[in-house]
């Protein structure tokens, strides 16, 4: 598909179940590397990210089966290479994961600077610090970092700043690091716990998972242990706010309500409806959402990935709110689109922007910049007076499964051709 036509108005009704999370899927696939058995992960996403983490499994050597939707098996018994398929790790932000595993099993890497979403610069200044701190050797090239750790041993590292991929990377490259690593200032999302208690029944020898300051004593060799993705919580809350936006009731089943608590404290604080169960979340419609002020934070603050939804939902808020998102430089550009489609947002700063409203959104021809913003472009488009024509629908594709099925599914007037 290359573009979703949506026509808007519909209200939505029925039910619509969250795929395994994409940030925790694509660094156990990494992790894979660090095992010379198979294994079988279940609840994959089938997203483009994920197809594209398995195209360069397989040019490193791995060998990767698709057994039924959802269901792989990965073995990495023999990696034939080192380099990163510069190609496929440009589109690809968590193909730098890999370079945690590569370092730790065959001792050298090459990275090339990794692409993903255009969000901001995305510098990896401190996995090449924390490969330092463990002993390796890092040159620079024209475009790429050349690795190289005769001999890897356990340190100290901390963070200077909060890093989700740094935090996983060396983790995973101290998992296999004779001796003790003390990581400080590290993230604490929930993937990372859930990568975590994988590689501990591996065999791994890891605490602290959760907390800033996480432990690894280094071990011999890991066994192949099978394990299925957690829900992908960025997924359930961008539908609330599907409901929310459509004053629709919907049930957004199999999630984990827990690992949402501070965005779903802040939708409640806009006067928006909803109820929790174990494993789900029910919208419910409301007619009026008051305008709130937002700032994005490192978890368990407010995601920086569920910005763009809050974001789109505040246009449709009585008053004057002001969005804040100090993690990325690049992640609010996309409000422009939302102007031509008759917002009224304006940019202070790379990292905020003002918001008035309620103001109506009228279709309109845009292309999607990035995934999150894709995402909420598309919600956009189902409130939005007549038809939006979506452009660049890949960048939606890399993070959510079969979205056109699923949501025509529910009632949304949306096609891809
Ligand atoms: C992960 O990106 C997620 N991606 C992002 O989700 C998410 O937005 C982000 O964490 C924050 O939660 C994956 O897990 C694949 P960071 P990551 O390193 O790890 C700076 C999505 O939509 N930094 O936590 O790349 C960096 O520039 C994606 O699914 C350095 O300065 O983000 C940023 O300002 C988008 N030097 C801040 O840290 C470094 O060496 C946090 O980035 C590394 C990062």
């Amino acid at each position: 598909m290359t573009q979703y036509l949506i026509e808007g108005g519909s209200k939505l009704s029925g039910e619509i179940e969250v795929k395994g999370a994409k940030n925790l899927v694509l660094k156990v696939l990494a992790g894979c590397l660090l095992l010379d058995e198979e294994i079988t992960i279940d609840n994959v996403p089938e997203i483009g990210d994920v197809l594209k983490m398995i195209e360069i499994l397989k040019s490193l050597g791995a060998k990767v089966e698709k057994i039924s939707h959802g269901q792989y098996t990965v073995c990495a018994k023999n990696l034939a290479q080192t380099q990163l398929d510069t190609k496929l790790a440009q589109g690809l932000r968590a193909s730098i994961v890999l370079s945690g595993p590569l370092l730790a099993r065959l001792k050298e890497v090459k990275i090339t600077k990794p692409g993903g979403c255009p969000i901001g610069q995305r510098p990896i200044d401190m996995f090449l610090a924390g490969f330092e701190a463990l002993g390796a050797e890092t040159t620079e090239e024209e475009n790429s970092f050349i690795v190289k750790a005769k001999k890897l041993r356990g340190a100290n590292f901390i963070f200077t700043r909060v890093s989700v991929t740094g935090t996983e990377t060396l983790i995973m490259l101290a998992t296999l690091t004779p001796g003790k690593t003390v990581l400080k200032n590290c993230a604490l999302e929930p993937e990372i716990s859930g990568l975590v208690n994988w590689l501990n029944n591996c065999g791994a020898k890891i605490s602290g998972t959760g907390t800033p300051t996480i432990i690894i004593e280094g071990v011999e060799k890991l066994k192949g242990r099978n394990l299925t993705i957690m829900p992908d919580r960025i997924e359930a809350g961008t539908f609330v706010v599907m409901g929310l936006l459509t004053e629709s009731s919907i049930k957004i089943s199999n999630c984990e309500p827990h690992c949402l608590e501070i965005f779903l404290a802040m939708v409640k604080k806009t006067g928006g409806s909803f109820e929790i169960g174990s494993n789900y979340i029910l919208t419910k419609p409301v007619k009026k959402l008051k305008a709130t002020d937002l700032i994005t934070h490192e978890y368990p603050g407010y995601p920086t990935d569920l910005q763009a939804p809050f974001t789109l939902l505040m246009t449709q808020a009585e008053g004057t709110s002001l969005i804040h998102d100090p993690i990325f430089e690049g992640r609010l550009f996309f409000t422009d689109k939302l102007n031509q489609m008759g917002a009224n947002i304006i940019m202070c700063d790379p990292h905020r922007v003002i918001i008035n409203g309620p103001t109506p959104l009228f279709g309109k021809k845009v292309d999607s910049p990035d995934l999150r913003a894709g995402i909420t472009l598309v919600l956009a488009g189902l409130i939005a007076e007549g038809q939006t024509t979506i452009g660049n629908v890949y960048q939606i594709e890399r993070g959510y499964e079969n979205l056109v099925g699923r949501l025509q599914q529910i009632g949304a007037k949306i096609k891809g051709t």
